[in-house]
């Protein structure tokens, strides 16, 4: 149940009602079988950790952990990322440098960035991985609609265990950075390093840092935790830290930005080798300001 005492369900809620398709929303409702979809996709392994379970991201209850949220996620995601959440998202695509053959996109949450990845590198296997057994029921749906095979996954982000180090050419975050605490977005870091090829890349698309600074009201109309201290941090020095090198930045249209960052290809000089596999938190190469 949405809370009632926050400036999201008091001003913005309201208006989205009447922006968004309820009619669609009921549709994707009726087409999944809730029950028996997040049986099968969840991990009954899988520990939530409390910055997750306990924070009313967008002000609902419960967080992404409900499927209000996972069916209403969409219908209001493409007014938050404007002009158009589309050209965005393929934005932020556009600028990977590498040409991947296996693609894991963490956070996918409904798989909207996801499915255009695999639009993308129709060759590649693309698998998405995500906290939400709701939101992955949503991605599954519109993948099998979409007629895209990508496989989706229940599992954390900074500890994706069931995937070997070294097995990914890219990985890639969208709008994961701004939902987790600092230090679990410096563990996603050192993760996608963990599970990059050597030469493989990074891209992270999330907010414009700059832009929430100059604005702090951005920071403040959505319920989220923790998007201010998301603000004040540097999403190019987090991979840099995490030690990716050529890290680099762009703005997309007004109010988001992409960072794409490369795994170093191992130097064959037994020291730098070394350095880089045991250290990855020494970065050979300094992130950009
Ligand atoms: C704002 S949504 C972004 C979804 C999608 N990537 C997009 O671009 O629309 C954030 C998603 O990250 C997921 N999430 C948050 N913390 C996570 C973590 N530590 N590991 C995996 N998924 C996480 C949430 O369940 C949610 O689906």
């Amino acid at each position: 149940m949405p809370r009632q005492d926050t400036i999201f369900e008091r001003y913005l809620a309201p208006m989205f009602k009447l922006l968004v398709d309820r009619e669609a929303i009921d549709n994707l409702d009726k087409s999944i079988d809730w029950e028996s979809v997040c049986d099968r996709l969840t991990d009954p392994n899988l520990v939530y950790p409390q910055y997750y379970q306990t924070q009313d991201f967008h002000g609902i209850e419960g967080g992404y952990l409900n499927k209000s949220a996972a069916l209403t996620y969409d219908p209001i995601t493409q007014y938050a990322i404007p002009p158009n959440e589309t050209w965005v998202r393929q934005e932020a695509i556009d600028t990977i440098t590498v040409k991947p053959r296996r693609i894991l996109d963490l956070g996918c949450g409904t798989g909207s960035t996801t499915l255009l990845l695999k639009q993308t590198f129709p060759n590649a296997e693309v698998i998405g991985l995500d906290l939400s057994p709701y939101m992955l029921a949503v991605a599954e749906t519109k993948a099998k609609q979409a007629g895209l095979d990508i496989k989706f996954y229940h599992g954390l982000a900074e500890e994706s265990d069931r995937f070997e180090s070294q097995s990914f050419d890219l990985v890639s975050a969208s709008l994961l950075f701004h939902e987790t605490p600092p230090e679990i977005a410096i563990a996603i870091a050192r993760e996608a390093f963990r599970l990059l090829k050597a030469g493989g890349e990074v891209m992270i698309l999330d907010g414009h840092q700059k832009i929430l600074r100059q604005n702090p009201w951005l920071t403040e109309i959505f319920e989220e935790p923790y998007l201010k201290d998301y603000a004040t941090g540097s999403v190019d020095a987090t991979l840099g830290a995490a030690g990716f090198a050529k890290v680099r930045s762009e703005d997309i249209w007004w109010i988001n930005q992409v960072t794409v960052g490369l795994k170093p290809i191992i130097n064959h000089s037994p020291n730098i080798n070394s350095q880089w596999e045991q250290q990855p938190n020494q970065n050979p190469f300094p992130a950009p300001a």
